[in-house]
């Protein structure tokens, strides 16, 4: 796989095994051809960057019926119309002021543009997601965001005075290509803002799961940094979020455009206190999984033995990966309920359990629940205050396995 920022050598430290697509949620007549992938991933002592070492093509993991809808979590839309007016009042004030969204989706966070007539356009390879965009009235071109379809996206929409993307960079394995391309979109003093799970908050936590086909790169400061540098471009600012588990917004800009401010080198120190450029820390990251895995299994094996119902909450992609790496089967899970309509009446991948709508799951409660979607914890746990009144279990394992 031809995706390193750097070309000095990756060193492996965890191997998942074979492993499906994390959002490939499949019919039983697609069991035998389902597709597998060895998910391995690996550390830079130069870029810093800890990444996927093979990837499945991309086609087979966006295209038109991609199973992911950003409006699907409330928490989640509200966390961009908050950013969306935020970019607004920051740098978009002018009659001509416009912006570029990678990875639009289903137009959540364009939306607000669209209706403050403000200039916009989203980019996004799946038609299924960009059909629902569109239908928010959200100007959209239906492409990868790259060096190459770039000239098409100046030709369609100009210059931008802001660049944005979230939850998406990190799946675009020529993460070069896509700075380049950035920079050359971005008006002189543009800025290209992106925000995506976080690797300090990985280690801490233990997620594991947020390793998945999807995610190629999991970024930190250090690694953005480096790569912004050999694009023209540079870390302006970082913010920290609690979004997806833990994530950071980092703000690029051209060169000397812009000032750097404090929160970069504050936040390089903190990465460099806690290892994050050091191969061991993530020998013992190898070692802290393993043991999660260990006591996770050690419940649900027990229930399993007793015959005590478990169902698995949510069918997040970061589900694929928790129950291919710790083995978990439809003989330790009823079912997993998830709101997304296209995932209903399919099965996970690998595991093959069946996914159940969330009102099966209001008229089926288990006894025990476990939280796959454990980064909507907050807004799970307000909305399943019966299930928890009635003395429902939740099963947890980020950041440590525990049953509450
Ligand atoms: P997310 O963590 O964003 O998923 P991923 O790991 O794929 O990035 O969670 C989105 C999925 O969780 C989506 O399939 C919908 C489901 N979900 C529920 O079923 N119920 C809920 O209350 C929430 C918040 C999400």
């Amino acid at each position: 796989m031809n995706c390193r920022i750097s070309d000095k050598p990756l060193y492996k430290f965890m191997d998942f095994g074979d492993m499906p697509l994390g959002n490939g949620f499949l019919n039983e007549k697609d069991f035998n051809s389902e597709h597998f992938y060895k998910m391995s991933i690996g550390f830079c002592p130069e870029s810093k960057m800890v990444q996927l070492l093979e990837q499945p093509d991309a086609s087979r993991m966006f295209h038109d019926h991609y199973a992911f809808f950003t409006g699907s979590s409330n928490k989640m839309s509200h966390h961009f119309q908050k950013h969306a007016s935020s970019i607004h009042n920051n740098y978009l004030c002018t009659n001509d002021a416009s912006i570029i969204e990678i990875g639009c989706n289903d137009g959540t966070f364009l939306e607000y543009f669209s209706k403050n007539n403000i200039k916009h356009l989203g980019v996004d390879p799946s038609e299924n997601v960009v059909e629902h965009a569109r239908s928010k009235g959200v100007i959209c071109h239906c492409d990868f965001f790259s060096t190459k379809s770039s000239c098409v996206i100046e030709e369609i929409h100009g210059k931008a005075d802001v660049i944005t993307a979230a939850n998406v960079i990190c799946h675009i394995p020529d993460f070069l290509d896509v700075l380049s391309a950035a920079n050359k979109l971005l008006k002189r003093d543009g800025v290209f803002i992106f925000e995506e799970p976080y690797l300090g908050d990985v280690v801490q936590k233990v997620s594991y799961d947020q390793f998945y086909d999807e995610h190629v790169y999991m970024f930190s400061a250090l690694s953005v940094n480096y790569a912004a540098n050999q694009c023209g471009l540079e870390l302006i600012n970082v913010e920290h979020l609690e979004t997806h588990g833990g994530s950071m917004r980092y703000n690029l800009a051209k060169k000397s455009a812009r000032p750097i401010e404090q929160s970069v080198s504050n936040c390089i120190h903190n990465e460099l206190n806690i290892g994050l450029d050091k191969i061991e820390t993530f020998q013992k990251f190898n070692n802290n999984c393993e043991i999660s895995k260990q006591k996770l299994m050690e419940i649900l094996d027990s229930l399993k033995s007793k015959s005590i119902p478990v169902v698995g909450y949510a069918a997040t992609s970061k589900s694929t990966t928790v129950t291919q790496y710790c083995g978990i089967t439809s003989d330790h899970m009823n079912y997993i309920c998830d709101t997304t309509p296209i995932k209903q009446g399919k099965f996970s991948p690998g595991a093959h359990i069946p996914i159940k709508s969330y009102q099966f799951y209001k008229e089926n409660l288990p006894d025990y629940a476990l939280l796959f979607a454990w980064n909507h914890r907050d807004e799970i746990m307000v909305k399943e205050k019966e299930f928890t009144q009635q003395n429902g279990k939740w099963i947890q394992y980020v950041p440590s396995v525990s049953i509450a």
